[in-house]
């Protein structure tokens, strides 16, 4: 059986890449809810309906597990979603454990939707963790928008960021964690705007990483599998999905 991804578009697909890359011997399905998306400025409530179908398709189609490639509905559903279905269920989450263990006493930028950082999800998490006061937070959800557009012209994401963080003391960031897994396709650009003393960090890899485990521990994990993916979504055509691997590829993300 295969494994799903959803997210409400292309973000989850620089998780899918990881995990074609991290786990050749499966097979995917993946699922984009494109005709809500996006899901990081609506309300809560109707942002959940919206997974609960999306995630519904993919049952019925056959999956032995879930990955809800989506920071977002990870933080709106991923218990409610961990109750109803037998399957393992693994969310993500802002990698912001990670960045405030690593990182000594230095500034954390966590940039992500506006829905994940109002969400208790992530107060709880940052709340538990950030006990010096070192994590500030950006909501960016204009970059969900450029990456559904394939819009990659560095000049105009650039601009955007500068623009966003008007007012944040950019210099003083030593890590910045993408906590929407559209941004990943921009990691390049935050490079280049934070420059070469801010690590730039993303939980795609530990996601993947985490899954492996918890399939080899049900003993789910695949011998025959080649890394092939099914592409379905609820709104427009998947038929451009392919280029987005391909360039993240060309990234070497
Ligand atoms: N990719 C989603 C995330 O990781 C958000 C995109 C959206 O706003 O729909 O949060």
């Amino acid at each position: 059986m295969r494994i799903g991804f959803f997210d409400s578009g292309v973000g989850g697909l620089t998780v899918l890449n990881k995990a074609i890359e991290m786990l050749p011997n499966e097979d995917f399905i993946y699922y984009a809810d494109t005709k809500n998306i996006p899901y990081g400025t609506k309300p809560k409530e109707e942002v959940k309906k919206n997974i609960f179908e999306a995630v519904e398709f993919l049952v019925e189609k056959g999956i032995k597990a879930l990955v809800v490639a989506c920071n977002t509905a990870t933080s709106v559903a991923i218990n409610e979603l961990r109750e109803k279905y037998d399957f393992p269920v693994l969310g993500m989450e802002p990698a912001v454990k990670v960045a405030v263990e690593n990182n000594g006493r230095k500034r954390i930028l966590v940039v992500a939707t506006p829905l994940t950082l109002k969400e208790d999800k992530y107060q709880s998490l940052v709340t538990k963790v950030d006990h010096n006061n070192l994590v500030d937070e950006l909501g960016l959800p204009r970059l969900v928008e450029f990456a559904e557009g394939f819009i990659f012209d560095e000049k105009i994401i650039s601009d955007y960021l500068y623009e966003a963080l008007d007012g944040y003391d950019i210099s003083s960031y030593s890590t910045v964690v993408l906590g929407c897994t559209h941004f990943p396709f921009y990691k390049n650009v935050f490079e280049k705007v934070f420059g070469n003393h801010t690590n730039i960090i993303d939980g795609n890899a530990g996601t993947v990483n985490h899954l492996r485990n918890v399939l080899r521990e049900k003993e789910l994990l695949s011998s025959d599998g080649t890394g092939n993916v099914e592409f379905y979504s609820s709104g427009s055509s998947t038929e451009g999905f392919t280029r987005y691997l391909e360039f993240l590829r060309d990234k070497n993300q």
